[in-house]
């Protein structure tokens, strides 16, 4: 536990609470979104929790969004706030069990692997992996069976986590990993994802079973990379171009030594876990959205049919330039990251006493500005901005167009924000998810922002558009809401989504 120190004059306001350790620890587990919005009525957009016996100070807002990850690394760390939850799972030596100048370096590494080349071969294979899934998975018999006239079901979020794996090793992960699904790989995953949970972010180490399963799969898993590399290296010239491992053994650090073995392995767990669940939750709620929205669905496979109808009615293949001409699709996940971005809060723990900007927050009782205090943490919710109604239109409803109507309306409604203090901030379109100040963040911002947004966009896009270009989707309940019990904000059931083959495809 950390030891609450008596609060100073200079601190934020704290949130009330009845139990002194526990804290707000019940509320912000159960409803994140409504702990944050409530409080930030009450107390403006800085305001200290406890969870757990640990102080967290939230910095809401666009301002807020920018005091933490526009801050000094130094002052706001996020190896403090995430290493007891991701080395176990990663492994050792990458990522935030090294010094922040070589993961940064690691960043960049991975960053090489990901050109215009790879990606223009990714399409293709992704295309494959989700055709084939539908042609074998008994969800789908169905479609299978030509069957046009009889509506099949598949739960939304476990197709979309298979189909996310599937993709991901068919591509960036590499043969051996697509190859080794179908065997002792996926118990693997699974052991080592069942650490990724809620109580291993709050406890490194408890003796229970999940985390002695999570041990021994992250030294299996870490054998497994570490074997592919070995046999990688006996033969060089294998048919491996456009995956991470094959990029990753041709960098080098700073001082000219190439990465580990190890380092490559664990750097390769990272991207799996990194990416699997944030895409396969925004693919999951993207599928749900658009079967509850007919007309939207329609219009996304009336996209695909004007950009690759064959003149026999077929529907070609899409390659990475096409990927970027498609207006609907990409106004389908960036809104559906708006209203379901997979990462609600984003900590650092805080090294030193870091004054609040009074742009920020009022003067505190004394006329000060506010202090966060060094040996706490801080948490920004770049998603209570993106859904904030002085910002957004209709700011809780999944309305896609809004990205690209003639009008810009999103656009629009960011270059319109005005702040608390009435000054005008020109967001401009192209600013939208880069600067550290915007209320669209869902990739994060600065530092430590997501190197994984175009791969990410690209796996999205082409499964969506593979899937609606072979079926009609329906949605026989409400869309359901964010369950807030795993990490990545997941719907809550029932989540199943009927479909029924298209009588083209
Ligand atoms: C960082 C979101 C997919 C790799 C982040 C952060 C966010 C995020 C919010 C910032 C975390 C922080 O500041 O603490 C997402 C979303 C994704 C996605 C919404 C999909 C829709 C991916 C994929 C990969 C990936 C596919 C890998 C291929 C990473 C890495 C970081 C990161 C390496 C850097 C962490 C750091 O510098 O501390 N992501 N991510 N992400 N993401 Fe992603």
């Amino acid at each position: 536990w950390q030891k609450i120190a008596p609060r100073k004059a200079s601190d934020p306001p704290v949130v009330f609470h009845w139990l002194p350790i526990i804290g707000s620890a019940i509320w912000y587990g159960n409803d994140p979104i409504n702990f944050f919005q409530t409080c930030q009525e009450r107390y403006g957009n800085v305001f200290t929790f406890i969870l757990l016996g640990r102080k967290v100070t939230v910095a809401l807002s666009a301002k807020g969004s920018n005091f933490v990850l526009g801050g000094k690394s130094i002052a706001f760390n996020a190896e403090g706030a995430y290493t007891h939850l991701t080395t176990p799972v990663f492994g050792k030596d990458v990522v935030y069990d090294c010094p922040n100048e070589v993961f940064m370096q690691q960043k960049k590494f991975v960053k090489f692997g990901l050109t215009t080349d790879t990606f223009r071969a990714y399409v293709g294979m992704i295309e494959d992996e989700v055709d084939e899934f539908m042609k074998k998975d008994a969800r789908f018999r169905t479609y299978q069976q030509n069957d046009i006239n009889e509506w099949g079901s598949f739960d939304a979020i476990a197709a979309m986590a298979e189909i996310t794996i599937l993709t991901a090793s068919r591509t960036l992960q590499g043969k051996e990993v697509r190859e080794g699904l179908n065997k002792s790989f996926s118990q693997l995953y699974t052991d080592l994802d069942g650490g990724f949970t809620p109580l291993n972010f709050l406890f490194a180490n408890l003796p229970l079973e999940s985390y002695r399963k999570r041990d021994r799969a992250q030294k299996k898993m870490s054998d497994f990379y570490v074997d592919i590399i070995t046999r990688r290296k006996k033969n060089p010239d294998g048919d491996h171009h456009y995956d991470m491992i094959a990029s990753l053994l041709d960098q080098k650090y700073r001082g000219g030594d190439k990465l580990k073995d190890h380092e490559i392995a664990h750097i390769m767990i990272a991207l799996l876990m990194a990416g699997q669940h944030t895409s396969s939750a925004t693919l999951a709620w993207t599928m749900l959205h658009l079967a509850s929205r007919p007309d939207i669905a329609d219009a996304l496979y009336e996209e695909q049919v004007k950009r690759f109808a064959n003149p026999d009615g077929s529907l070609r293949p899409m390659s990475y330039e096409d990927l970027r001409h498609l207006p609907i699709l990409d106004s389908c996940i960036r809104e559906t990251l708006r209203v379901h971005p997979p990462i609600h809060s984003i900590m650092r723990q805080v090294r030193e006493d870091v004054p609040v900007p009074p742009s920020l927050a009022a003067p505190n009782k004394d006329g000060g500005v506010y202090v966060v205090p060094k040996d706490t943490y801080v948490l920004a919710s770049p998603l209570i901005s993106q859904v904030d109604p002085r910002i957004w239109k209709d700011s809780a409803e999944w309305q896609p167009a809004r990205w690209n109507d003639a009008d810009g309306v999103a656009a629009q409604a960011l270059s319109e924000y005005t702040d608390e203090g009435g000054e005008k901030v020109d967001y401009g379109f192209g600013a939208v998810s880069k600067g550290t100040e915007s209320p669209y963040q869902p990739f994060g911002a600065g530092k430590h922002r997501c190197i994984g947004e175009q791969f990410a966009y690209l796996q999205i896009g082409t499964i969506i558009a593979t899937i609606i270009r072979k079926v009609e989707l329906r949605l026989p309940t409400p869309v359901p809401d964010h369950n807030y019990h795993t990490l990545i904000l997941m719907p809550k059931d029932p989540k199943s989504i009927h479909y029924r083959r298209r009588k083209f495809d």
